[in-house]
């Protein structure tokens, strides 16, 4: 039986009723179409899938929809301030070349954006240790690394 339920999205309220076994990776991308956050592994491994809740990451592929009612979700739609404008970790992930696939992309931003709420100076060991949970198959991790250090210069500069 379906449970009706309000999930706060990037500062929208979104009314829904969903099956209490939908993850909210689930819900995410199929219910609201917020396909930003991407399925991997769908078991905890790869890191694809991460979100802010009330400002911590998690796998949204392990979390219940039903679990999240009434906390405060960022998906990588709600990173950037505006639909033009791209966050520091966003622009440092351009410049310096840490995209190439792109799929493991939206939840390493997340990640680094947990990282550097919590730190704003991380040495190159505390970043490794931030995304150690995300697998990429594309870049070798070094771009992806660097872009963060770039995005905690840039956002002690704002
Ligand atoms: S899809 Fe969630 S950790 Fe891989
Ligand atoms: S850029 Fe392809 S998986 Fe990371």
């Amino acid at each position: 039986m379906k449970h009706p339920i309000e999930l706060k999205i990037n500062g929208d309220t979104y009314s829904l009723a969903v099956d209490p076994w939908r993850t909210l990776n689930e819900v995410l991308r199929e219910d609201l179409h917020l396909t930003g956050t991407k399925l991997g592994c769908g078991s905890g491994d790869c890191g694809a899938c991460t979100v802010l809740v009330d400002g911590r990451s998690v796998s949204s592929c392990l979390t219940l929809a039903l679990e999240v009612q009434g906390k405060d979700i960022q998906t990588v739609e709600g990173l950037a301030p505006s639909g033009d404008t791209l966050h520091p970790i966003q622009e440092a992930f351009v410049e310096k070349g840490a995209i190439q696939c792109g799929f493991c992309t939206s939840g390493m931003e997340m990640s680094a954006a947990y990282l550097l709420s919590q730190n704003s100076s991380p040495t190159e060991q505390e970043i490794r240790e931030g995304l150690s949970g995300h697998l990429c198959r594309c870049t070798g991790y070094i771009q992806i690394v660097d872009a963060v250090s770039e995005a905690a210069r840039k956002m002690k500069q704002l």
